[in-house]
């Protein structure tokens, strides 16, 4: 059976770039695949973490994945740094991975900034462990959202150039699944940025603990343009928007998007509905719409999160399972390494 691996970090809440974009999509592909979630707790710390609050952060990232119907008795969920594999793999793939494909990596240099010789190693080597984690599974397909794409495609570098090396089949080329309408949430404030958990404004997105009155004023100051909504105009003969429409009204189709993806609609379909309406009125409509698809995940987040221990108990036997599997792997690739038992 074809498996999947996919992770969120456990570095503030989730919102909803990280449900539409990846965990949404994980919850219909359970019934299909062999499933590993995992929260990404090795990943969290390449940028300091507050440890209480990396805890706390730990438990929701999980209650979320329940949450949003994540099975754990037939998906595994675990957080990564109770499964030894992912650090001892990435070790070894450290040794293949080459200087020259981290420099071009994006996000290391967004998330480093201005300072880089002040970052950690740890960010730096970030998707040669992010590769780590696909592997010590032999996952098969890795749905994420378009922002991992360039990490996905450094795994499959490293998985290759480690069997070239070696002269073995043992991994299999990971591929990435990204698509939909929502692979790429914006910025509630700026149609041009992603949507973030670092941003610092929170009106930048919607958190999946968000209560309705929140997600109203969030998308009530939600940045938008001065036209009415865009019409059939701006689809191409398949119905996909043009490039130059949406280059000229980010705010607008991310608005849109949103809602196609909240909704399970087509985008097309979408702009033919609210074609040149006001924005506040499609805005009363996208709110209710979020409250009603978010209200009940928040909700079960909340009584999950009443029982921590039983948290950590589901992590704990998800940690086994995962190492059940992990561990055999990491062994075949101890031995073709060449390092003694
Ligand atoms: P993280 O926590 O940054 O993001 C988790 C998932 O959410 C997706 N995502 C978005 N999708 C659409 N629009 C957005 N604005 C948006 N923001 C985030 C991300 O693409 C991701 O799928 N490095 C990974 C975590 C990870 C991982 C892995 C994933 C660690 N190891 C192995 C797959 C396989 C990350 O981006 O986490």
């Amino acid at each position: 059976m074809n498996r999947i691996f996919s992770g969120v970090q456990p570095t503030n809440n989730l919102h909803l770039g990280n449900y539409l974009g990846a965990v949404r999509n994980w919850v219909r592909m359970q019934k299909d695949y062999d499933c590993i979630f995992c929260v990404v707790d090795l990943h969290a710390i390449t940028l300091w973490q507050e440890p209480v609050a990396l805890r706390q952060a730990t438990r929701e990232v999980a209650a979320a994945y329940i949450a949003s119907g994540i099975d754990p008795k037939c998906s595994i969920i675990f957080n990564q740094s109770q499964c030894l594999a992912h650090a001892q793999l990435a070790w070894i793939l450290n040794c293949v991975a080459r200087l020259g494909w981290l420099n071009r990596m994006t996000q290391f240099k967004e998330k480093a900034g201005k300072n880089r010789e002040n970052a950690s190693i740890g960010l730096y080597a970030y998707p040669v462990l992010m590769a780590a984690d696909i592997l010590a599974y032999k996952a098969t397909h890795v749905p994420v959202g378009e922002d991992q794409k360039q990490h996905l495609e450094l795994a499959r570098d490293i998985a290759q150039k480690f069997n070239n090396d070696y002269g073995v089949k043992l991994f299999p080329l990971p591929e990435p699944v990204i698509g939909g309408p929502a692979a790429r949430i914006m910025s509630l404030r700026d149609g041009t940025k992603k949507m973030s958990k670092s941003d610092e404004s929170d009106y930048s997105r919607i958190n999946m603990t968000d209560d309705a009155d929140t997600i109203a004023l969030k998308f009530r100051k939600a940045k938008t343009d001065p036209n009415p909504l865009p019409g059939p105009e701006c689809l191409d003969e398949h119905g996909h928007v043009k490039a130059d429409a949406e280059a000229a009204r980010p705010e607008a189709f991310n608005l849109l998007s949103i809602y196609a993806a909240l909704s399970d609609a087509a985008l097309a379909d979408v702009v033919h509905r609210f074609a040149g309406q006001e924005f506040s009125k499609f805005k009363g409509e996208l709110t209710d719409l979020a409250v009603a698809k978010l209200g009940p995940i928040s909700g079960e987040m909340k009584r999950l999160l009443a029982h921590p221990d039983e948290i950590d108990a589901l992590l704990r036997n998800g940690a086994e399972r995962a190492q059940a599997i992990a561990m055999p792997i990491l062994r075949e690739v101890e031995e073709i390494v060449g390092f003694l038992h």
